[in-house]
């Protein structure tokens, strides 16, 4: 592995890396929280945290759990133009900078901006269902509409265009890739490489434009925001917040999408009825969703000083993995943790993390799901899943599968 990649999070635990763990974690995840709750693996250098308390305290406390990858020992600073756009973003910084530069797009992802925006987001996601249901009464949930609403919705917020969208899925598609064994070291950083300075050269062009030609969208907030601190971001930044946003919400929200449905139909194929044309019961539901089926499964930290936990002792510099995923099936903060149970409340999951990072996007992926369950709800009844094996993400914290065909009746 390389210097473990930006997060330290591709590589994936042995554990995990055959297909049957990863598309149900659940097992182990519940087998570590009792027997190793906090544990170093050597093979990733990495410590795993798994219980609720723990990772809602790792990702709280930013002073002793720091995201900046430059806190890791081993960090190597990266060599080539733009592999490291992505540490000068929001996601990857600490206060205060961290809140400088989350501030600039903040206000676009309020509900309350968000809101004015449905009708449109209802009309988008309604044309590309309009175009999946028909005679053969099968589509593919990832394919017709998981993956083709988000980034459309993302790219018109940006002000890029919405038909360049297939190379924005390879790009988010790459840079979420986990390491594979079929592939050696290099060539796998030469292909996230690769990635990263093709989408720094595409968003370079459009920031060139809007700066002369300033539009409605996030592209002209981006490239003519000052920062609070009064200091205009710096092109590096105005980029990586570009690439950040882009990638950010794409992945996940599909999978949100695609993981509640698969979710509805597990459980009982009553459930699409009963969601159907009520929206608190379906915004419930879609909660549980982020809590039993968890998009975005682990995220990383480094420890900035030496702290003890369950007996062990982390060290300064040293990488952690903060399973959510673990987190939002621990027994000790959720009853019936492993049920799913689309009325659940409180549910105080950890899907879109917690504290100061909290999702920016949150609102926004909460309305995309809103929006594309309940207009497939209106459209088609009966579902149920076709018995194809199902293909998991290849990625080592983003959680979901590659593609869900499904059988219905047309209403
Ligand atoms: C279901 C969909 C989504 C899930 C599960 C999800 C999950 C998360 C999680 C767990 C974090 C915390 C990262 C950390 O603590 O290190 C996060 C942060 C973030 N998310 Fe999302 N996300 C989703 C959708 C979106 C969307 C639609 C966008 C925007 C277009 C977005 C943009 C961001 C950004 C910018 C951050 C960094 C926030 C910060 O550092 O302050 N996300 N997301």
């Amino acid at each position: 592995m390389s210097s473990a990649g930006p997060q330290g999070l591709q590589a994936v635990p042995k554990e995990l890396q055959d297909r049957e763990s990863w598309l149900e974690p659940f097992e182990w995840y519940e087998r570590m929280r009792e027997e190793a709750p906090v544990r170093y693996d050597p093979e990733r250098r990495t410590w795993d945290i798994f219980r609720y308390e723990d990772v809602k305290r790792v990702l709280d406390d930013d002073a002793v759990f720091s995201v900046n990858p430059r806190e890791a020992d081993d960090f190597v600073e990266p060599e080539r133009p733009g592999e490291g756009l992505i540490f000068d973003t929001m996601l990857f910084q600490d206060p205060p900078r961290h809140d400088e530069l989350r501030g600039v797009v903040d206000d676009w992802f309020q509900p309350r901006a968000l809101a004015d925006r449905e009708p449109h987001f209802r009309e988008l996601a309604g044309e590309l269902l309009d175009d999946a249901v028909g005679a053969d009464e099968q589509l593919d949930i990832v394919k017709d509409l998981a993956y083709p609403f988000p980034v459309t919705v993302i790219a018109e917020l940006l002000g890029v265009p919405s038909s360049d969208r297939d190379r924005f899925k390879t790009w988010s598609d790459t840079l979420v890739e986990a390491a594979s064994d079929d592939e050696s070291v290099d060539a796998f950083a030469d292909r996230q490489q690769q990635i990263q300075m093709e989408m720094a050269q595409y968003f370079l062009e459009m920031i060139e434009d809007r700066r002369e030609n300033p539009q409605e969208d996030l592209l002209s907030v981006i490239v003519t925001a000052e920062s609070s601190s009064g200091e205009r971001l710096s092109q590096e930044e105005a980029l990586g917040m570009c690439i950040l946003l882009l990638v950010a919400g794409n992945i996940t929200t599909s999978n949100l999408i695609a993981n509640a449905v698969r979710c509805f139909a597990e459980v009982d194929a009553d459930l699409f009825d009963e969601l159907r044309g009520d929206d608190r019961a379906l915004t419930s539901a879609i909660e549980e969703v982020l809590r039993y089926r968890s998009p975005v499964q682990a995220m990383s930290r480094v420890a900035t000083e030496d702290v003890t936990m369950h007996g062990e002792t982390i060290g300064a510099g040293d990488r952690i993995i903060a399973w959510l995923g673990s987190a939002n099936r621990d027994e000790r903060q959720f009853e019936a943790a492993d049920a799913f149970r689309p009325d659940r409340s409180p549910n105080q999951h950890l899907g879109f993390g917690y504290g100061t990072h909290y999702c920016l996007g949150a609102p926004l992926a909460r309305l995309e799901a809103k929006v594309g369950l309940s207009e497939l709800l209106d459209r088609v009844e009966n579902v149920q899943l076709a018995e194809a094996p199902l293909q998991p993400t290849r990625s080592s914290f983003i959680y979901g599968v590659e593609s869900l065909p499904i059988r219905y009746d047309e209403r």
